[in-house]
């Protein structure tokens, strides 16, 4: 297997290039259809540290199982029963844990903790979700997108709510891919400023576009692909009312997506909220993805585990 991406982290989709990224895209459909199981023993003797500062069903789980399926092993380790609960610094624990383990993914809150992770590891550290960035969701979104559409370029994505992590990387994700992405977010929870702009100058690169409004029906007007997510992220609890008035404009529902393509698909990274950002019309109908989208956490995951680690 070429590979050049070997011992590498993935903090963010901004620190891959276009054609690193359709690697990691090419080889996770090529281990979807593994059924041969060419690559079930790539990480033999290989144990995956899962550190998690945050719940999670499809991240925990799709990560274990890709690592067992490569042939290694996957390790959780729950923040509050590791010392990092009790204050060991995170420096010291990314140097004890690269003497044990051959990669570490982390879910946590701040986006500098997991770059300081991989500051002080000599392993690959793989982002599972920062307040900031998504970057392994966005993987498996690109990946059911191309399915779907058969193609990444020029295609027409819309994100409608929060400004948040998932809308994030799947700006950096689309910028990278040609992609012209739609955001609409009410006035205040657009995305972070500098994302846009370095995915509009990676954009200009790669013929892609990014176009922010606070308008939900010209965001969706024509898209191949409409995207929602949570009105409140995970931390974000306590502002859960007040987003809940703020965003009830933004639902993704069959008044919204009229205006899309007519074969428009319909993503969200889930847990979902139905008759919140979503109405259950939209995400149980014939045009939703979702469930491919989750199934393929696990073969986007395993392209990364054996990319980095094998
Ligand atoms: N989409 C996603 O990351 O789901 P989990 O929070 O269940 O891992
Ligand atoms: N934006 C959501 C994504 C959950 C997978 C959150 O951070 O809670």
């Amino acid at each position: 297997m070429m590979n050049n991406l070997k011992g590498r982290d993935m903090l963010s989709l901004k620190d891959y290039t276009p054609e690193e990224i359709i690697q990691i895209l090419d080889l996770a459909d090529k281990l979807k259809k593994d059924a041969a199981g060419e690559y079930s023993s790539l990480l033999k003797g290989k144990t995956l540290g899962m550190i998690f500062q945050k719940p999670s069903t499809r991240t925990r789980v799709s990560f274990e199982v890709a690592a067992v399926q490569l042939g290694g092993y996957g390790l959780h380790l729950s923040a509050s029963d590791l010392q990092l609960g009790r204050g060991e610094t995170i420096d010291d624990t990314g140097k004890v844990l690269s003497r044990y383990l051959d990669g570490i993914m982390i879910r946590t809150f701040s986006q500098q903790d997991v770059a300081d992770l991989a500051e002080s590891a000599d392993i690959p550290v793989i982002n599972g979700l920062t307040d900031l960035l998504h970057p392994c969701q966005v993987l498996a979104d690109l990946q059911t997108i191309r399915e779907y559409k058969g193609k990444l370029a020029g295609v027409k994505l819309a994100y409608v709510g929060d400004g948040n992590n998932v809308c994030h990387s799947l700006m950096y994700g689309c910028a990278r891919t040609g992609m012209h992405i739609s955001v609409a977010s009410p006035e205040g929870y657009l995305p972070d400023t500098d994302i846009v702009a370095e995915a509009r100058e990676t954009a200009s690169q790669t013929g892609g576009s990014i176009a922010l409004q606070t308008n939900p029906m010209v965001a969706v007007q024509d898209a191949d692909v409409v995207v929602t997510d949570v009105w409140a992220s995970m931390g974000q609890e306590s502002e859960q009312n007040e987003r809940f008035k703020i965003f009830a404009p933004y639902q993704v529902n069959m008044d919204l997506v009229k205006r899309a393509s007519e074969e428009c698909i319909f993503m969200h990274c889930l847990p979902a909220h139905r008759g919140e950002e979503i109405s259950a019309e939209i995400i149980d109908g014939p045009n939703s993805v979702v469930f491919d989208e989750a199934e393929n956490r696990l073969h986007a995951q395993k392209a990364l585990l054996a990319l980095l680690m094998g």
